[in-house]
């Protein structure tokens, strides 16, 4: 049976789940264990919910992925963006497209919030894993971030995919994250 997804209020994740997630982000991005051992907020940007399923026979949880809410400027515009980070499929449970249930929910519940457009990084490599779940890749448009208070172009080793809710595009006009990616 496949397993049902969970949408989780950051303001509801206790010790215990805190502490699952993180276990299974050091599983999945081990080359990140020393910061994924206790933190989930990559680059200092924290999550506003978080969307999770469990084996329906362990009830382990064996996937997850985060949500920030953040306004970025696009040109002269402001849009609330529905940022997911943290991905990740247990290796035991990856191939069978569970990562397209997670996406999903995770973007129905954006959508549920009033948000406007849903943005990723990711290798090119992976481009393939959100495209399935109906992520396109945007522009190379440049893009600027905020890093310990000091605003910098976003490190071109990343492509940038979105997805559509309220606003089916990325407006015109250079990205500013308005704080750090995630
Ligand atoms: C990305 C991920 C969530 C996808 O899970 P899934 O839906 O079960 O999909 P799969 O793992 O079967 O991968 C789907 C495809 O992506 C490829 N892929 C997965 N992770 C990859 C990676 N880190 N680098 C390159 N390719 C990758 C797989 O080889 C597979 O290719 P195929 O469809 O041609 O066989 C899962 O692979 C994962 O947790 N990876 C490690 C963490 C990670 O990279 N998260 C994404 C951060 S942006």
């Amino acid at each position: 049976m496949f397993p049902k997804a969970e949408i989780i209020d950051e303001r509801t994740i206790d010790k215990a789940l805190h502490d699952e997630i993180c276990h299974g982000l050091v599983e999945c991005f081990p080359e990140e264990a020393d910061f994924f051992t206790d933190h989930r907020s990559w680059h200092g940007s924290v999550p506003c919910f978080s969307v999770v399923l469990r084996s329906t026979d362990t009830d382990r949880l064996i996937a997850h992925a985060g949500v920030v809410d953040r306004n970025v400027h696009v040109g002269k515009d402001s849009i609330r963006v529905a940022g997911l980070q943290n991905v990740f499929v247990l290796p035991s449970h990856r191939g069978r497209n569970m990562s397209a249930i997670l996406l999903t929910t995770a973007m129905k519940e954006a959508s549920a919030r009033g948000m406007d457009l849903g943005m990723l990084f990711c290798t090119a490599q992976l481009e393939t894993v959100y495209a399935r779940a109906n992520w396109t890749r945007a522009d190379s448009r440049p893009i600027t971030c905020t890093s310990d208070g000091h605003d910098k172009p976003l490190p071109g080793k990343n492509i940038v995919m979105i997805y559509p809710l309220a606003l089916r595009i990325l407006p015109d006009g250079p990205l500013h994250l308005q704080g750090n990616d995630w």
